[in-house]
């Protein structure tokens, strides 16, 4: 049979066998759900071994266990690593959903006249790996396997996938592959194919501001003392200028300014401004000065709150000045900005900026190395020769901004490239309520995967 045979004879089942997979909590950062992660990595283990894969184990971390299987057809031929995630962001806010994240559901949208997949993970990225396995399983059931395969699906990615350098250190030998291939990405749309060549990386900080020993009667106190909401909200007003430059001192020296050549080259992948203002309800956009829309959400570095609390605010009002106040802090680096370095800038500055008021606390959480694929590597032009095959139209090679921390983690350690072949949609809604995955998308990526291999190993073999 036919490898499209195949495919579409088995579309449902592999629409199926998805939903299986969605129905498990597999939520990594809370703890409560540890059972359910843990029955999700003996579902991906089994349908790896279901689809044909040899020696699949799952390896224990001091955190959450990776999911690894292996076909090894023949030693002289490339190998290709698999990499993807099975946990999954929280749901909340869960009031938002239409339909209860861990029950997929198909509903058609504006976007997805062919349906799409309502779940948590549906998107980020369950559908996507899991695109890898029916690929791989079609390959074995019609003896089109061309070379050597490895996968690696972990379970702590949305938390930063503290435990899988380590990973990697120590099975450097089980791991040794030619390039790694991921779809944990997306395409400019689903007319427009694209191939991510670049990812953001990331400075994630905590910081405290703490004035007065206990919170304070607003009236009692209020004007004489240092209020830590008040001055924390300065401190990060004061983290950008009127042209939205970051001020954190040192903070661009290492940024890689990109050619006049390459940003016309990025200019050529479409955008509409006025439908992105409209797809997320916006009057205006804001930003870097000197840099479109696109340029600040890729190849420049942000600083962004994630989050701020103190004092109350509970219902209703209460008279008080608080104690301690807290935020989330984000930033996103590109070439050749380092996590560390940012971090420790970051936090010079921080901590310098304070009034001496209050006392500033800096706490770093986790951070990650920007990455960039070279077109000219031969897994890039396999993915791109393969999406041209299926979308009939050549993919454009574009800056993500976005952060998969581990890429540069393969490189630095396995010293591999990655290709990023993903097959999600900005509109796709990862991270937020109603997350959904096209079923064009998913089926486009499983007849996609196979002539990846093909051509990959035809351009290794010349
Ligand atoms: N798959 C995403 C990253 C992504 C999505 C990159 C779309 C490019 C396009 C990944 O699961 C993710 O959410 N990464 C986190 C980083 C991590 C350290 C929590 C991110 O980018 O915030
Ligand atoms: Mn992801
Ligand atoms: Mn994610």
């Amino acid at each position: 049979m036919s490898t499209s045979n195949y495919i579409t004879q088995n579309k449902d089942r592999f629409i199926q066998e998805l939903f299986d997979l969605l129905r498990l909590p597999s939520i990594s950062a809370d703890k409560a759900y540890m059972k359910d992660v843990l029955k999700t990595a003996d579902l991906v283990a089994e349908f790896l071994r279901k689809a044909g894969a040899d020696k699949v184990e799952i390896c224990s971390t001091p955190g959450l266990p990776i999911v690894y299987g292996e076909k090894l057809i023949d030693p002289n031929l490339p190998t290709v690593l698999v990499y993807g995630h099975y946990d999954v962001q929280p749901p909340d806010p869960i009031d938002l959903w239409t339909t209860p994240p861990f029950e997929p559901e198909i509903r058609t949208t504006a976007i997805h006249p062919e349906g799409a997949i309502f779940a948590r993970g549906a998107c980020d990225d369950k559908g996507q790996f899991f695109m890898h396995l029916k690929a791989f399983e079609t390959m074995m059931n019609t003896n089109t396997l061309p070379c050597n395969v490895k996968f690696m699906i972990e379970g702590e990615e949305e938390v930063g996938s503290v435990n899988l350098d380590q990973f990697l250190k120590d099975n450097k030998e089980k791991l040794a592959a030619d390039v790694v291939l991921v779809s944990d990405t997306g395409i400019i749309n689903n007319e427009t194919p694209s191939i991510t060549v670049g990812l953001r990386g990331l400075s994630y900080c905590e910081v405290e501001v703490v004035g007065p020993n206990r919170d304070l009667h607003s009236g009692l106190y209020g004007g004489g003392v240092p209020n830590p909401i008040n001055i924390l909200c300065e401190m990060i007003a004061s983290l950008k200028d009127e042209d939205q430059h970051i001020t954190v001192k040192g903070f661009y020296d290492k940024v890689v300014e990109l050619s006049k050549e390459e940003r016309t080259g990025m200019a050529e992948a479409p955008f509409n401004q006025e439908e992105f203002k409209k797809s997320i309800d916006i009057s205006g956009v804001e930003g870097e000065t000197g840099y479109n829309v696109p340029e600040r959400m890729s190849i420049r570095p942000t600083l962004d709150v994630n989050g701020i609390w103190g004092g109350y605010t509970g219902e209703g009002a209460k008279t008080v000045i608080p104690s301690v106040a807290n935020a989330k802090i984000s930033m996103r680096l590109v070439p050749d900005q380092s996590p560390e370095e940012i971090t420790k800038l970051f936090q010079e500055h921080f901590e310098s900026i304070a009034p001496k008021s209050v006392k500033v606390k800096v706490r770093a959480l986790h951070g990650g190395q920007p990455a960039v694929t070279p077109i000219k590597h031969p897994a890039y032009q396999a993915a791109s020769a393969a999406m041209e095959e299926t979308f009939g139209k050549k993919p454009v090679p574009f800056r993500g901004g976005g952060s998969i921390p581990i890429v540069a983690s393969f490189e630095q350690i396995l010293g591999l490239k990655t290709v990023l072949m993903g097959f999600g949609l900005d509109s796709d809604a990862i991270h937020s309520p109603n997350e959904h995955y096209g079923i064009f998308n998913y089926m486009k990526g499983i007849e996609t995967i196979p002539l990846f291999y093909k051509h990959y190993t035809e351009l290794m073999s010349k």
